[in-house]
């Protein structure tokens, strides 16, 4: 659907990330124009100048921290949003542990300064993304929504800060109306391969370090963990497609815009996937061969994590639709043609 000219604009922070970029690309595709906030300390300009080219609409930047008021304030005197996706934060689970202090100034005190010029400027409605980190060790699966949150580290402790903190705005103020989407495990890229998951450094996450192995920039796969009460052994999670989560937060922004109040869903397939079954799905999509050995398992993993994503198809009508193997060509076109990510261009 094309809204045109008066569509509302939407802000998104953190929009040349990951997630964010694919997110950009998935409103201006659905007729809402965009600006997006950016500090660039964990993404690419690059990203946003391809989502343009491929939206054929622009997808202007503002360099900037969501940490800094007067900017805040300057880019939403000028701008004249309707409604925020808030995807930028940190997100490493381990720098966290090593760096808690910069992880809750940085997601729970950016957030909300955010939040603070946000309620000034009279914007009130807002898309956060959270993370089924929220959940810990989860104590049942497929995870319900109304699950208890126990996170276990620094970083899945700010999303569930920021979760309360935007459970108490939506509260003391019925003008208020917040999406949380809660997401599960993010993998793939766009099917043009223009945009993708861009890792700085050595890979934290299965998916981006599996396709760097196909690709030949690093050796092996170090598999951690073997004996997990699993089906292979190997730890399971619910792998979605960055795709069906852009989608995902566009059935979000359209509830947001149409009903105050606060809402918490998650985004997951609702199947879960070994890691052995993500090795041999993208062997297939690759065709090359990814060399792995068992190792010790990583501190702080959990065995098996899935979504029960229904709160998701009640209240947005959203399910996923693309599987697994989907996510596995899709990220390896997008890494077989920018072997470098972003910094080959
Ligand atoms: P990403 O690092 O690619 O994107 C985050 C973006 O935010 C980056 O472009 C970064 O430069 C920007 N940013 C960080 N701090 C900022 C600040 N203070 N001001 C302005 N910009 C800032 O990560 P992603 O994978 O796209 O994740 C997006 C969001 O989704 C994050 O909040 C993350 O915690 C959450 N999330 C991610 C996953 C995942 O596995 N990728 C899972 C669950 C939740
Ligand atoms: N794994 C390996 N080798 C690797 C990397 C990962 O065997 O090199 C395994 C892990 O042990 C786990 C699975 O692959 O069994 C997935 O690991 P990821 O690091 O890709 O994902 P996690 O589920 O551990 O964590 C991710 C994000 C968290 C987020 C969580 C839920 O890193 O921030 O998904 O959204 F909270």
């Amino acid at each position: 659907m094309d809204r045109s000219d008066s569509a509302p604009k939407v802000l998104v922070t953190g929009g040349a990330g990951y997630i964010g970029s694919h997110a950009v690309l998935e409103l201006l595709g659905a007729g809402y124009p965009v600006v997006v906030l950016d500090n660039l300390s964990n993404a690419s300009p690059e990203s946003l100048v391809r989502v343009a080219q491929l939206a054929g609409k622009p997808a202007p930047l503002v360099v900037g921290d969501i940490r800094d008021a007067t900017l805040l304030r300057e880019l939403l005197a000028r701008e004249k949003v309707s409604a925020v996706l808030h995807f930028a934060g940190l997100k490493a689970v381990g720098e966290s542990v090593e760096q808690p202090l910069a992880y809750y100034e940085n997601n729970v005190g950016g957030t909300t300064t955010l939040l603070t010029c946000l309620a000034e400027a009279g914007v009130r409605r807002l898309v956060f993304s959270s993370s089924a980190t929220v959940y810990g060790d989860p104590s049942e699966v497929p995870v319900p929504v109304d699950a208890p949150l126990a996170p276990s580290n620094p970083y899945g402790r700010t999303k569930v800060m920021i979760e309360e903190i935007l459970g108490d705005l939506a509260r003391s103020d019925p003008r208020w109306s917040i999406a949380i989407l809660r997401y599960f495990n993010p993998v793939g890229a766009h099917p043009s391969g223009r945009i993708g998951e861009d890792p700085r450094g050595i890979p934290n996450n299965l998916m981006p370090y599996v396709s760097q192995v196909a690709v030949g920039r690093r050796a092996e796969l170090a598999v951690f963990g073997g004996d997990y009460a699993t089906t292979d052994g190997t730890g399971v999670r619910d792998y979605i497609h960055v795709l069906d989560l852009a989608r995902g937060h566009v059935a979000a922004l359209a509830r947001v815009l149409e009903h105050a109040g606060a809402f918490t869903v998650n985004l997951g397939t609702g199947r879960g996937h070994s890691v052995l079954e993500i090795v041999r799905a993208f062997e297939a999509a690759s065709g090359r061969s990814i060399p792995y050995r068992i190792v010790d398992r990583r501190p702080g993993d959990i065995a098996q994590c899935y979504a029960d994503p229904r709160s998701a198809a009640d209240l947005l009508g959203w399910e996923a639709a693309l599987d697994l193997e989907s996510m596995c060509v899709d990220a390896w076109r997008w890494q077989s043609r920018n072997p470098q990510g972003y910094s080959g261009t």
